[in-house]
């Protein structure tokens, strides 16, 4: 696992963590645990269910050399009805990709089981730089897992609770950063990127936690930010939602987003 990967999983099994006696009671025997964008189960389930047994089924688009992996976009899961009924879905580290968030959740919920609970985080701003619409010099980042196919980054998050006591450090500390980006990322953008520099370091000059909101919405297509509405909306209750920024311990610009959602219907 590379750096990212260990603090990442780290805070993810920590915040979920308080919520394992109350999912493992809920939760039938030998439940369906589906990892969409994910070719193994994550740590959080291998922890969850440490010693009770689960059927797991891996899902990812690029899943060729994974045995018994499902082969199927996050934005189109309209056949996945026809294979499970899932009672936990995982999906990290990768809700960006979403590119219609009401479709997602749309498809999601036709192979849920009543009661199932999804596991899902979210980002807003990008790795490598303090942009807030994942554009780089006007381009939007991408992952390439096949270079005829790029996953682009489309989708992000906000709530107006993000705003509450227990998340504004993380929040203040991510637009900080946004206003005053370290030298480091400040010189590497310039010689790289000059004209696009200035628009993009003044852009966020103003970033605050007040303004936020507004700041996303006017760079996303509502489709594009997801909101714990949105999931209430659609039959879920939100568990547990939690943010961590994490600067600090692998300078990445990201705060990320983390949902534990129950699906009442
Ligand atoms: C950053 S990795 C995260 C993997 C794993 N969930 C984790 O957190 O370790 C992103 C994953 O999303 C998959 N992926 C990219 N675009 C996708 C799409 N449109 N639909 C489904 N999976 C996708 C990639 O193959 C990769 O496994």
């Amino acid at each position: 696992m590379g750096i990212s990967d260990e603090f990442h999983f780290r805070w993810l099994k920590k915040a979920v963590k308080p919520l394992y006696r109350e999912m493992l009671t809920n939760l039938p025997e030998n439940p369906v645990v589906l990892g969409l964008a994910e070719h193994a189960p994550s740590v959080v389930i291998e922890d969850l269910f440490l010693e009770s047994p689960f059927k797991y089924q891996a899902c990812d688009l690029f899943s060729d050399n994974t045995p018994g992996a499902l082969h199927y976009d996050l934005n189109d899961l309209s056949a996945l009805g026809d294979i499970l009924s899932a009672n936990v879905v995982t999906c990290f580290r990768s809700s960006f990709f979403i590119k219609s968030k009401s479709r997602f959740i749309q498809e999601l919920t036709a192979f849920l089981q009543p009661g199932a609970y999804l596991i899902m985080d979210f980002l807003i701003g990008s790795s490598d730089l303090p942009v807030l619409d994942f554009r780089y010099d006007g381009k939007p980042a991408a992952a390439i897992y096949d270079v005829k196919r790029p996953s682009v980054f489309a989708t992000t998050f906000y709530d107006e609770r993000l705003l509450m006591e227990q998340h504004l450090d993380d929040v203040n500390a991510f637009c900080e950063h946004a206003r005053g980006w370290p030298i480091k990322t400040q010189l590497r953008y310039m010689k790289a990127h000059p004209i696009q520099f200035f628009k993009t370091f003044r852009g966020l000059q103003g970033l605050d936690s007040h303004n936020l909101g507004e700041a996303i919405n006017s760079h996303y297509d509502s489709d594009n930010v997801m909101s714990l509405k949105d999931l209430e909306l659609n039959g879920f209750t939100i568990e547990k939602f939690d943010t961590h920024y994490f600067y600090e311990e692998v300078g990445k610009f990201n705060l990320f987003i983390l949902v534990v959602a129950k699906y009442r219907q």
